[in-house]
């Protein structure tokens, strides 16, 4: 019977996966090439802007070689198992939503994916109930404070700000469905999971110090419900916040991750829509604004990438239509970025024209 199972589901995943990567192309030439023939459109022509995978391998070892001895910034220590992460880890992976992959460096070490996991749940929840409910349960506005800054709740007309700070990260679990906390994780992980095209899995020692330490984070999910901002259990969306806080990714998993939002949710590696395509700019415009915290003013300026940092050391940044660059370093600057990430991918979206805002994204010289 498994035999029978393995037999037939084969070609269906085979169609799927071929029919993605030629709709990828189609769709959007702009996704690096290994050879000029994989990016000639139509007309015969090389797209101008499509880099060659040998070139996007160089620029990303140059990076790599440029930042790897900058001792600059400290892991995060308020949550004792991250102080404990070797600092020198440093990894770097690009999945293109042709899903062409490179890498250097520590990109199969597991860390903890941290904040990064806030978008992932805002795209299940947006699943669920639809982009205007949740615009209208949590907003979308940049707090321009540090993510766990109880100020902002009290300040800001929203409370909760936006699904990418701890207070509206915590509102965001919150209204996932689910009967029990268990049901609400068990979905959130498997989500994770099909994002990620790999079956990702808690690390347990990170949740255990997140869990008991995590007085500030209880506090803030007591004050959201005193402003009816958070739509279940306070201290049981607060569990499974940590818990989602606590997944285990390393740089490739994360790349594609942020690969399938480059893509229109479809993961380039399973060909599954995981994301739904009509809420994918709505994502991607909370990470522009709010995905570095206080960083993301001086992030957009200077690289202008919707991206998401998390205290275990990642971050990923997004190329729509093109692909995902992530990095792993544990040395955080004050906001709780990593500081070798922000460097590596400033560094290569400049040598590779992937800044949004500039025409030279675009193909415009
Ligand atoms: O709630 C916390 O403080 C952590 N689990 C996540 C914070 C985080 O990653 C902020 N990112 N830069």
């Amino acid at each position: 019977m498994t035999t029978s199972t393995t037999v037939t589901a084969q070609p269906v995943r085979t169609r799927l996966v071929v029919l993605t990567a030629i709709g990828a192309m189609l769709v959007c030439p702009l996704t690096f090439a290994q050879s000029a023939a994989a990016t000639a459109g139509p007309s015969g022509k090389i797209s101008p802007v499509a880099p060659r995978k040998e070139q996007v391998q160089a620029i990303v070892q140059e990076a790599y070689n440029k930042f790897k001895n900058d001792t600059r910034g400290k892991n995060a220590d308020y949550i004792p198992e991250l102080g404990k992460v070797d600092s020198k880890l440093f990894g770097i992976a690009i999945v293109t939503t042709n899903n062409q992959t490179v890498s250097v460096g520590d990109t199969k070490t597991a860390f903890s994916i941290q904040s990064i996991a806030k978008v992932f749940s805002l795209a299940l929840a947006m699943e669920e109930q639809g982009a205007d409910k949740i615009f209208d349960k949590v907003g979308s506005e940049p707090t321009g404070r540090a993510f766990n800054s109880p100020v902002a709740v009290v300040d800001m007309p929203t409370h909760t700000g936006n699904p990418l700070v701890n207070a509206g990260a915590i509102a965001t679990v919150s209204i996932v469905s689910g009967k029990t906390p268990e049901e609400k994780w068990n979905k959130i992980l498997g989500f994770y999971s099909r994002v990620a095209g790999e079956k990702l899995t808690l690390i347990d020692s990170v949740y255990k110090s997140e869990a008991a330490t995590n007085t500030g984070n209880k506090a803030l999910s007591y004050l959201l419900a005193k402003y009816d901002r958070i739509y279940a259990d306070p201290f049981e969306s607060v569990d499974v916040y940590t818990k989602e806080c606590s997944v285990g990714v390393n740089a490739l998993q994360l790349a594609r991750m942020g690969a399938t939002l480059a893509n229109y949710g479809v993961n380039p590696a399973t060909g599954e829509q995981v994301v739904k395509r009509e809420n994918v700019p709505e994502i991607l415009s909370v990470m522009m604004m709010a995905g570095l915290y206080d960083g993301s003013g001086k992030w957009a300026w200077h690289v202008g990438l919707p991206a998401k940092s998390g205290v275990g050391g990642g971050i990923v940044a997004i190329v729509p239509g093109k692909g995902a660059i992530a990095v792993f370093a544990p040395p955080l600057d004050e906001a709780g970025n990593s500081v070798k990430a922000q460097e590596v991918i400033e560094y290569v979206a400049n040598r590779l024209d992937y800044n949004l805002y500039s025409p030279a994204s675009v193909g415009l010289k």
